[in-house]
């Protein structure tokens, strides 16, 4: 069940702001140098992790044994903190000056300013965030690179919205798509898989789309987690929806063991409605509980909504 807490800023070198005078509107941003950016804490979310009965009745169920902080921000207002690009490597700026469509290159930005400002906080301001260093697994994940604090993170940046999830305990994929596309019928049947196509075929169309976004960004999830880049075939992945749950994967329809969920989130952002799905990967014995808290960029006025999707 997600819950609502008590709003706490957060700058860009990761520090919470002082706490405002009681009373006073979250998150007291008219402390702060308009020059940096905010966040705010969100809503939160204990996930328990699926386990067999007899497992589930062990005294070390209901320990909260995980963190995840999925970081939400609108490109374009981040980008107004010019501060916060100082934050960001050669490295990065030779990787984003290849991209030649504005909005994407924007995106990308924001991703790589939020990334270390994540990483920092998730590290507890052990290692600043214009000192991380990231490398690519054999199969292109970007990791962070030897000799920093070995912390998972996965970034989605679809043009009007960045989202990062870190966390030190879990591995974890993230991806985000908008919902309001008009994809045609041989696109969603070029990437469902046959027992998917019975499961979505047939709906009315609107409701066909959304359902085969949501299927979508539970693939990208999972392949991010995995780190399989463009290998995997996204029509050889079972998910069943309602609830959400990996069946197999692969050409040979291998079947999965129980230690990756997912969880799924609408985020709007300018009259945008997105669809997110997180992918956490469990420590096969651990079997507390995965604390989801989400945290976003504000303007100053209004933040992003992000809303769990409860069927
Ligand atoms: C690159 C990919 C991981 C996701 O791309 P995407 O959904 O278009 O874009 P997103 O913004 O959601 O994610 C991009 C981020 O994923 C991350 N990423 C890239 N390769 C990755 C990998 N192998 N593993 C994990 N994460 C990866 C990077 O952080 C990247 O950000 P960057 O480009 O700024 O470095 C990849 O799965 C992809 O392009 N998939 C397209 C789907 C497809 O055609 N699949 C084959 C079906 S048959």
């Amino acid at each position: 069940m997600f819950v609502r807490v008590a709003a706490r800023a957060i700058d860009a070198s990761g520090d919470e702001a002082p706490e405002g005078p009681p009373g006073a509107p979250a998150p007291w941003t008219d402390r702060r140098s308009p020059d940096r950016p905010q966040f705010v804490e969100g809503w939160r979310k204990a996930v328990r992790r699926k386990v067999a009965q007899a497992q589930a009745m062990t005294p070390t169920s209901v320990e909260a044994s995980g963190r995840i902080d999925i970081w939400i921000a609108n490109p374009d207002v981040l980008m107004r903190a010019q501060s916060s690009l100082k934050l960001l490597s050669e490295e990065d700026w030779a990787l984003v000056t290849r991209i030649q469509d504005p909005a994407r290159r924007r995106a990308a930005v924001a991703s790589r300013v939020i990334l270390r400002i994540a990483l920092s906080r998730a590290a507890e301001h052990k290692v600043a965030a214009a000192d991380w260093r990231f490398a690519l697994s054999a199969s292109g994940k970007p990791v962070v690179a030897s000799g920093l604090p070995p912390l998972h993170f996965s970034v989605s940046h679809p043009d009007r919205l960045v989202v990062v999830a870190v966390s030190a305990d879990r591995e974890i994929g993230v991806d985000v798509e908008c919902i309001d596309q008009n994809i045609s019928p041989e696109v969603i049947a070029g990437f469902t898989h046959i027992d998917e196509q019975h499961s979505v075929g047939g709906l009315p169309r609107p409701q066909e789309i959304r359902e085969f976004v949501r299927l979508w960004t539970l693939k990208e999830a999972y392949t991010k987690l995995v780190g399989a880049g463009l290998s995997l075939d996204f029509k050889t992945i079972n998910f069943t929806l309602d609830p959400v749950d990996l069946t197999s994967v692969g050409t040979n329809g291998t079947k999965q063991n129980g230690t990756t969920q997912f969880e799924n989130f609408y985020i709007s952002n300018k009259h945008m409605l997105f669809h997110a799905s997180l992918a956490i990967r469990h420590p096969p014995d651990d079997l507390g509980t995965t604390e989801v808290q989400i945290i976003s960029l504000t303007n100053g006025r209004s933040n992003h909504a992000a809303a769990p999707l409860t069927r």
